[in-house]
């Protein structure tokens, strides 16, 4: 039996006080059970924890650390004297898009210099298959003690949705599986002890690991579906919306996805690349999951177009023109730029010589432009993220072409300003002659 090491409240560890790891740490806090503790390679975030501050942008967090005692430190002798250690690392693909696990190696190396019997260490992050058992546990067990005898090793997939008014780390379920079932089970008893969730033991490692994944391809393959059916159905002349809508009124079977003008984010358009890179180590080519890849990728490039030839129907040369861009991060009311779409677009449409001003009140410094500025002074706009500053824009002044890359806004508004109003798979502008386009 694995013991208990303290005496009095158990000292928890989180690795890693990101999007995943600062929420999760104020829960346990919260809970008035343990002593948390968070370790973290970003000085000015642990400065900024130790003041009392959110890093991230996340109601329930920034409501819980007004409250919650979480001594957040950069140094990596804390773990020597926690119970549990849980890994909340960045998963990233690399410039070839290959998975780049050296910060989850990285912790685990910190957590081998430092680890003693009767440890029960959780990975969080998201990872493929075969991660905690081929490249995690070999490096804990580097110094010695054995995983399953001396300390356990354990994943808790994360799946918290940033920005989400309904889903938070409290009452979101979990999916848990461990290198054995007692270390499956202490860990879920632990997980059960602050979280309003069931948890769900399941039978390894792997399982855990790929119904992570499984999950977020599962929204990678459905959006580029529907990516797909905005192209076609932009030539067809069918409002894909309203189409989507229609088939939702379908009681089974059927699940909506949205297109727009690309996939970001932390997690959708980075983890298919870890089951394409396992499964392809292993013999397996997934060809559908590359696909669904190809199509979200397309989509930025495929939303300047529809702004680039709309201002060639209107006489207007992109070279030049003033284009604003409204948003930079990946999805609304969060400032995370991960992947984002908008900052493909924003790369294209400098190189073909627009002059660009990006407009995101979440992406401090990144995007200064004011919106008032942008409706003014700007011919063109493409609208990459929803936030709520943007879909409520009514007058678009002296705007002549909106690219709805989140078909968010308001098309009969637009178009009773006498404004070209073109979303994703809305069919074809009803104010462009469609023939001039087809001679640009
Ligand atoms: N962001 C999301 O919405 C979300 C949702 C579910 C799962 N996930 C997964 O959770 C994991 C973490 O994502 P995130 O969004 O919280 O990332 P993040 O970048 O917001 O936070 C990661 C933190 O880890 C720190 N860090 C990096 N390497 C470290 C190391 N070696 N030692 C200590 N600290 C280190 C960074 O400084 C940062 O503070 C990823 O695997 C991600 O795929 C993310």
């Amino acid at each position: 039996m694995i013991e208990l090491i303290m005496k009095d409240l158990p000292r928890v560890t989180v690795i890693g006080l990101g999007y995943v790891g600062f929420p999760l740490a104020c829960a346990i806090a919260k809970s008035n059970n343990y002593e948390v503790y968070g370790l973290d390679i970003d000085e000015k975030r642990v400065d900024k924890i130790n003041m009392h501050l959110s890093p991230v942008e996340d109601r329930q967090a920034e409501e819980d650390i007004k409250t919650a005692i979480i001594h957040a430190t950069t140094e990596e002798n804390v773990l020597k004297n926690s119970k549990f250690i849980i890994v909340c690392v960045p998963t990233p693909i690399n410039e070839e898009r290959k998975p780049d696990l050296s910060p989850v190696i990285l912790a685990a190396e910190k957590i081998a210099r430092n680890l003693r019997k009767g440890h029960i260490i959780i990975l969080e992050s998201t990872v493929n298959p075969g991660v905690c058992e081929e490249i995690v546990l070999p490096i804990l067990e580097s110094g010695g003690l054995k995983g399953g005898v001396d300390f356990e090793l354990v994943h808790c997939p994360e799946r918290i949705d940033p920005g989400s008014p309904k889903w938070n780390v409290y009452n979101i379920d979990r999916n848990i599986g461990g290198l054995t079932r007692q270390g499956t089970n202490i860990a879920a008893d632990f997980y059960r002890s602050f979280l309003n969730a069931n948890i769900n033991e399941m039978s390894s490692l792997k399982v855990a690991e790929a119904t992570k994944i499984v999950e977020n391809v599962f929204r990678d393959v459905n959006i580029a579906y529907v990516n797909e059916l905005a192209q076609s159905f932009d030539k067809l002349g069918i409002d894909v919306h309203e189409v989507i809508r229609g088939a939702s009124n379908k009681p089974f079977a059927f699940m909506p996805h949205y297109p727009g003008c690309g996939v970001g984010g932390h997690c959708i358009a980075v983890d298919p690349y870890y089951l394409i890179d396992y499964a392809e180590k292993n013999g397996f080519n997934h060809q559908l999951l590359k696909v669904a890849r190809n199509i979200n990728n397309s989509m930025p490039h495929y939303t300047v177009r529809k702004l680039v030839d709309g201002l060639k129907i209107l006489g207007i040369d992109i070279k030049g023109a003033k284009v604003g861009l409204l948003g930079l991060s990946y999805k609304a009311h969060v400032g995370d730029m991960r992947e984002s779409p908008a900052l493909e677009i924003k790369k294209e449409l400098l190189e073909l010589g627009a002059d660009v001003l990006c407009c995101d009140p979440y992406c401090n410094g990144h995007a200064p432009a004011l919106i008032g500025d942008i409706l003014e002074n700007c011919v063109g706009v493409i609208l990459a993220t929803n936030h709520k500053q943007f879909v409520d824009v009514r007058n678009w002044k002296n705007v002549k072409i909106v690219v709805d890359g989140r078909n968010c806004l308001d098309m009969q508004n637009i178009e009773s300003q006498g404004i070209v109003y073109n979303g994703i798979g809305r069919g074809f502008p009803k104010t462009l002659n469609k023939e001039i386009v087809n001679e640009v």
